[in-house]
């Protein structure tokens, strides 16, 4: 067109006048543009959405760390807003000395920072009887990835001394759900931490501010937000989270118990069902995430026919063990029907099994643990479905 693209040709209001000061937004938020991509629950999946969860837009975002703003949110009683200075964390059971701790003297220990994903148990829960949810958002979004400043947690039981016999941990959240779960002490003394802080600043009130438990690479329910007591035991205490709920039914109706740790999985986040091909055929950039609780990603295999030939992706970002790896695939899409499929291998050597190969071990009677193989049908328009192939 001769005039030009109006874009470049015409001067915009932007270009025109100033814009805002330093201090019009002094805890900054996203551009009014991206005002879109933001955490969604699904209305129907729980009676009130006091004990329910939203699910994190891993369609709209890039790297490995999930912005504080965007990470999905799970609990069971509520966010509990509790003041700082009227919290404590206490340690009791079977130690040598019982302590209570203000978030002052937490804040006192030697720090670390560790970046780790969390994923609910549940995630991907609504796909074990076949393609249900229309997005990566809501199939796979029960999982984030942020940095974690903190004290370890082997650091604190230290402190009270934990007696030979003890053998488990107790720890209790502080909201209306007192959320308690049992954790083997040798994973208590291992790598958990006692966190503060979140991508560098204090912990959102939804993550479990001012202090949760960080239990990297398993099951999102042990990580107990708005930690209030840790109690050392000699055996589990079968709480109602680790008995009637998050545990695994199997086909022949006995429960699989304590499925601690977080398989190796990965899920193409674009392009996906929310986030369909707009641009035509040509250059393609397919990206996704992978993670595994054992450890680091090895490999991340993509493939765009349903899994008849797989092609090695590229991981870019820091390959940090129990975190979020980031892959892509590039190609040129000839504008033919898809069937995309990603498949993770782990550095223990685990690797992502199809939806048929985990139902034939694990039947259809969970809601838990479902690492299967995602599937997008892509169309010749390039829209974008979730669908299995067997
Ligand atoms: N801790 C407390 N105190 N209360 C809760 O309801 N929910 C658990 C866990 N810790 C919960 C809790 C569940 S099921 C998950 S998956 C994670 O917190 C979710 O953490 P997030 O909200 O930071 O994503
Ligand atoms: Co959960």
């Amino acid at each position: 067109r001769a005039a030009g693209d109006p874009a470049i040709t015409e001067i915009q209001d932007w270009n025109r006048y100033p814009g805002k000061g330093v201090d019009a937004t002094p805890y900054g938020s996203p551009s009014s543009f991206e005002a879109h991509v933001i955490r969604k629950n699904v209305p129907w999946l729980t009676s009130d959405p006091i004990s329910s969860v939203n699910f994190t837009p891993l369609h709209e975002i890039d790297g490995i760390i999930t912005p504080s703003g965007l990470c999905f949110e799970r609990h069971h009683g509520g966010i509990a807003e509790i003041d700082p200075n009227a919290h404590r964390l206490m340690v009791h059971g079977m130690v040598d000395k019982p302590l209570v701790f203000t978030m002052a003297d937490l804040k006192r220990f030697p720090r670390e920072n560790r970046v780790y994903f969390l994923e609910c148990a549940a995630n991907s829960g609504m796909e074990w009887r076949g393609a249900q949810l229309n997005g990566c958002q809501y199939t796979h979004g029960m999982v984030h990835c942020v940095m974690y400043t903190g004290v370890s947690l082997k650091t604190i039981l230290n402190e009270a001394g934990v007696k030979p016999e003890g053998k488990w941990l107790l720890a209790e959240g502080a909201d209306a759900s007192a959320m308690t779960r049992s954790i083997p002490l040798e994973k208590a003394l291992d790598d958990c931490m006692v966190a503060f802080g979140m991508n560098g600043e204090a912990l959102r009130p939804e993550q479990g501010y001012p202090v949760r438990l960080v239990v990297p690479g398993w099951e999102g329910n042990m990580w107990i937000k708005w930690l209030r007591r840790l109690e050392i035991g000699d055996q589990p205490w079968q709480q109602r989270e680790e008995t009637s709920k998050y545990t695994d039914l199997l086909a022949n109706g006995k429960a699989r118990r304590f499925t601690f740790l977080m398989d190796v999985k990965s899920v193409i986040t674009n392009p996906s069902p929310q986030a369909p091909i707009r641009h035509g055929k040509g250059p393609l950039v397919l990206t996704g995430v992978a993670w595994s609780g054992n450890g680091r990603i090895r490999r991340v295999d993509v493939s765009v026919d349903g899994g008849r030939n797989w092609h090695t992706a590229r991981i870019d970002g820091p390959g940090l063990p129990k975190a979020l790896h980031r892959f892509y695939y590039e190609f040129d899409w000839d504008g033919s029907e898809l069937f995309l499929q990603s498949r993770a291998i782990d550095e223990a050597g685990f690797v992502q099994p199809t939806k048929d190969q985990l139902r034939s071990v694990r039947g259809t009677n969970s809601i838990y643990h479902n690492n299967g193989i995602q599937t997008w049908h892509v169309t010749e328009e390039g829209r974008i479905e979730n669908v299995e192939i067997s």
